[in-house]
């Protein structure tokens, strides 16, 4: 089932990285365990690429599409069980467009594609033309419009994979708004991205295989931060900790001129951004934060945080520098003189004399939080 017929470049364009069995395994198993009378539904993958989740739920009714005609004509082949339509599921699609009546319940299944448009890591790729997308749910994102859509046709469930950024950053959640209205999660399973081929050869991102009920009560951001997470290897987490964003700026403010006495610090976002990003920077950018002096312990924290990144796994990726203050003011002289040594041209703007270079503190401080997430 892997995807062969496409080049890198249409792969990227139309987001096609198709699932790996055992995730659709899993994703079957939580569709059986979690909804009862299956064959009650029309089973619907709008993005079904060669129709792998459908081949697996072939004793319902089953019904795919997908923009991408190759990918229909071999699905058809596989899986001759299902119907199958080649559309755009995201322009002028409705129950009708698949030959079904408002009434006939239907779940969602698949794995749409996730392709953040303004994204500039693979801009060079993404050379061509974006679908045509209905204005009520065109975003940035491919993967949130299609998550759009899926509230357009009032699915009854959504079973689904999708980046757990589009639920737990506050941008995408206010995006999916009209989404998180109306669906409730009821199992999910997180799964780690560089599991996919061809994708994240790098950095691993957080996926969250999600079941989501359609019952008009919906929920709120806040009730996010209750939730506990779970991974497939069993792995809990949740994201009620204090962040750094509480204390300190993350974004430059346009308005404020800056000048050769500022100490500059590169944006912040996440924690795979900080990864790749730098820290305290010399040269003036749109990017650059001029930072207020009284809180440069705040910055030197981010700027140490991101030596002991790599010990923090994939699940974390998409969550910002979090803190525990307390702590961490007993020994912030500590991370001032740190960041001092890495970066020489702060030692000219920062007035500072009481070095600490007890940095096993840092080690130890580090060792606790990360054991308490
Ligand atoms: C991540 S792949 C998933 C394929 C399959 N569901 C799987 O997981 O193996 C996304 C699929 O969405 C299709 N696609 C992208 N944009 C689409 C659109 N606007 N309408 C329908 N299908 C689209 C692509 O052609 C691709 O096959």
């Amino acid at each position: 089932m892997v995807q062969k017929h496409l080049t890198y470049e249409e792969m990227t364009n139309f987001g096609c990285f198709y699932t790996p069995e055992k995730f659709v395994n899993k994703t079957i198993g939580m569709i059986e365990k979690n909804i009862p009378d299956l064959d009650k539904y029309f089973l619907v993958d709008t993005s079904c690429g060669y129709g792998t989740f459908l081949k697996s739920l072939s004793k319902y009714q089953t019904i795919g599409c997908d923009i991408d005609s190759k990918a229909i004509d071999i699905a058809k082949k596989m899986n001759p069980n299902a119907s199958y339509f080649n559309l755009n599921s995201l322009y002028n699609f409705s129950k009708t467009s698949l030959n079904l009546n408002e009434k006939d319940k239907i779940i969602i299944v698949g794995n749409p594609p996730y392709n953040d448009i303004t994204s500039k890591i693979k801009n060079e790729i993404k050379k061509g033309k974006p679908c045509l997308i209905d204005n009520d749910i065109r975003t940035r994102d491919l993967g949130i419009s299609f998550m759009l859509s899926y509230n357009k046709l009032k699915a009854d469930y959504v079973v689904i994979l999708h980046p757990l950024s589009y639920m737990i950053k506050k941008a995408n959640f206010s995006l999916l708004k009209p989404f998180f209205e109306n669906y409730i999660l009821i199992d999910h399973c997180i799964i780690n991205s560089q599991e996919f081929n061809l994708t994240s050869k790098t950095t691993g991102f957080p996926i969250i295989i999600a079941i989501y009920k359609r019952d008009g009560r919906g929920f709120k951001y806040d009730d996010i931060l209750n939730l506990e997470f779970r991974t497939i290897d069993n792995k809990k987490f949740n994201l009620n900790h204090d962040y750094i964003g509480n204390y300190i700026s993350k974004y430059p403010s346009k308005w404020k001129q800056k000048n050769d006495n500022d100490i500059l610090f590169y944006t912040m976002r996440d924690i795979n951004a900080l990864k790749r990003s730098r820290t305290f920077i010399i040269d003036n950018s749109p990017n650059a934060i001029s930072i207020d002096k009284n809180k440069i312990s705040y910055y030197c924290y981010v700027d140490v945080f991101k030596d002991y990144i790599d010990k923090l796994p994939y699940y974390l990726g998409n969550i910002e520098v979090f803190i525990d203050n307390e702590e961490f003011l007993k020994i912030q002289d500590v991370f001032i003189t740190k960041s001092i040594f890495k970066h020489e041209f702060l030692k000219d703007k920062i007035k500072w004399d009481s070095y600490n270079d007890n940095y096993h503190l840092i080690d130890l401080y580090f060792k606790k939080l990360f054991a308490k997430i």
